[in-house]
């Protein structure tokens, strides 16, 4: 798949819709874990640079309606001091919509759920947003598994291109079926079954190792049953502690020397049960396996990719994200990516 890349587009002087993931875990309006934002700034950097106006939209939540408890406030004043423009926390119209004007050439559009045309791609929402901008640059590869009207549906009405961190996720997600360095390691955790186990069976096939932790790996009869074509792979799945919070300490010393035998390694979601990052007060042991297993990834010489978003907010605590040579931003889109599945922003990206 050859994404049209917003660095081949006219963008000079014009106006850009920019579609981000700025989809953040917020408590009382802070932000937890900001590094879906970091992700966004170099598309910005470009376009500033390219002398755009900017036109940032993007969801927060699942609102049912509007709520300002998921207003994207917090998420402009972030790219009002983080760009070091001034804050004013009124709204006003952009076009048909409303937003933020954060500089005479950078707008923030207030959270498209609140309007369900996005969700249902409402060709109203869809001309609404269309007529604000010449350009659609999609850069938000979290949601580009959704049919919306911010995704697929101004493809259609727009030039459009991918930013330039939607083009890393693809480079890197592919380089696992391209280019993928042996030993390849693929830890798996989590608690969503209906979501891993498509992964699970894809990767069988192609990682030499696939590790299996969290609740899924309660479900032994299922995994056995997806994994039972000899590939010549290795599927180990962990035993977990008696109250099925963590995996056990024999589960990680196994998956301890996997990990150092790995040249590339792809993760995707916690070992055990861990806290909300809104309250993590103490440290129970339910958090030891994902601790001891992000330690020993975090310093493998290997090719590590990380997603998921409970994993990544995470490790983000542990400060050790930037140890991993590629942090996606995406959950569900990274896991569909990686089950084989075809993307539909991408699949609208890639349509003329
Ligand atoms: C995510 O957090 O995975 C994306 O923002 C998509 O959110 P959604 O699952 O609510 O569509």
């Amino acid at each position: 798949m050859t994404l049209p890349k917003i660095q081949e587009a006219q963008v000079h002087n014009r106006k850009v819709l920019l579609r981000v993931d700025i989809d953040v875990p917020l408590h009382n309006k802070d932000i937890l874990d900001d590094s879906r934002l970091h992700a966004s700034l170099e598309t910005i950097t470009y376009l500033q640079n390219q002398n755009a106006t900017i036109i940032l939209c993007g969801h927060l939540g699942r609102p049912d309606g509007q709520d300002d408890a998921y207003s994207l406030d917090p998420v402009a004043k972030w790219f009002a001091k983080k760009l070091g423009l001034q804050f004013t926390s009124t709204k006003q119209p952009i076009g048909q919509l409303s937003g933020w004007q954060l500089s005479n050439k950078l707008y923030l559009l207030e959270n498209l759920r609140f309007d369900p045309g996005e969700h249902k791609n409402s060709p109203e929402l869809v001309n609404k947003l269309a007529n604000i901008a010449d350009v659609y640059c999609n850069d938000a590869f979290a949601v580009s598994h959704r049919n919306n009207a911010s995704i697929t549906g101004v493809c259609k009405k727009l030039p459009h291109y991918a930013g330039i961190h939607l083009q890393k996720e693809v480079e890197e997600l592919d380089l696992v079926f391209k280019k993928p360095k042996h030993p390849l390691v693929v830890i798996i955790g989590g608690a969503k079954l209906e979501t891993k186990l498509p992964l699970v069976e894809k990767m069988h096939a192609i990682a030499d190792y696939v590790l299996v932790g969290g609740k899924i790996a309660a479900e032994t009869q299922v995994l056995e049953k997806v994994t039972k074509i000899d590939t010549g792979n290795v599927v180990l799945v962990a035993d977990l502690i008696e109250q099925g919070t963590d995996i056990t300490q024999n589960s990680i010393d196994n998956f301890l020397q996997v990990i150092k035998l790995a040249n590339m390694i792809v993760w995707n979601g916690p070992m055990g049960l861990i806290r909300p990052t809104n309250d993590r007060k103490g440290m129970p042991e339910t958090e030891h396996g994902t601790r001891v297993i992000a330690d020993a990834v975090s310093r493998s010489s290997a090719h590590t990719i990380l997603g998921g978003g409970d994993t990544t907010e995470f490790l983000q605590e542990l400060h050790i994200l930037d140890k991993f040579s590629f942090v996606s931003t995406g959950g569900g889109a990274m896991l569909l990516l990686l089950s084989g599945e075809k993307l539909p922003g991408l699949i609208a990206l890639c349509e003329k």
